[in-house]
């Protein structure tokens, strides 16, 4: 697997990037723990079936437009009934998103095997520089690779193809990392290897016909997969 050929996309939004982030911020303004982790997993859940819809209904509006319309939509009744001014607040936040724990050890280690590493996300470009920039990953990737390029979202085979041409790889060669199950199955369905990381056991595959070609828990064990 060590050659230099082999190209690494990484998914960011849940994979490298931690979207429960916002959970602090909305404590302070929800009180209990329990009420800012519910509201968050909706405004993440919201957040991709609006991906999904746009993309079905060919109507695509950018990550920041879902982003921002799921969070209206968790916001519709109190007591999380925020102002204009608080919802921006929390879009703010949303680019200043931390890393995972074991992201950087994990990425300084596949770095070392000199294979090429890019970030291939739903996310606006612009959005995700300065994500990546702020918790301190962006020089770890030959490039941003964007869903908005193509007008589209993943799981769409288009996206996919677009991460090929841009990376200048076959998918024969490319592997993506995710923890989003319906990335994988996008990323399989046109012929790429993907690492599912399970981050959370109680969550389980798609009993489809796109598995992933390996599954692992936490970054440091995807990390051993290419630098065995
Ligand atoms: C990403 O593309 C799927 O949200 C995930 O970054």
């Amino acid at each position: 697997m060590r050659t230099p050929k082999t190209t690494l996309a990484f998914d960011v939004y849940g994979t490298l990037i931690d979207t429960a982030g916002v959970v602090a911020a909305l404590q302070k303004l929800l009180g209990a723990r329990a009420a800012a982790v519910a509201f968050s997993d909706q405004w993440r859940a919201k957040q991709l079936e609006y991906t999904f819809r746009y993309a079905a209904m060919g109507r695509y509006r950018d990550f920041r437009v879902c982003t921002r319309q799921a969070l209206d939509y968790c916001c519709a009744a109190p007591p999380a009934d925020f102002d204009a001014a608080t919802r921006d607040r929390l879009m703010a936040q949303y680019l200043h998103l931390p890393a995972f724990d074991d992201v950087l050890a994990g990425l300084n280690r596949v770095a070392e095997s000199g294979m090429k590493m890019y970030a291939f996300s739903n996310g606006r470009a612009d959005d995700l520089q300065l994500l990546l920039t702020h918790a301190g990953l962006r020089a770890y990737f030959a490039a941003v690779v964007s869903v908005d390029e193509v007008s589209s979202f993943k799981p769409d085979p288009a996206v996919y193809r677009r991460f090929l041409k841009r990376a200048h790889a076959t998918a024969e060669q490319s592997w993506l990392i995710s923890s989003n199950p319906f990335d994988i199955c996008g990323a399989r369905a046109i012929g790429m290897r993907a690492v599912w990381l399970r981050c959370n056991p109680a969550v389980a595959f798609d009993p489809w016909e796109f598995a992933a070609t390996h599954e692992v828990n936490n970054f440091t064990a995807m990390a051993d997969i290419f630098t065995a």
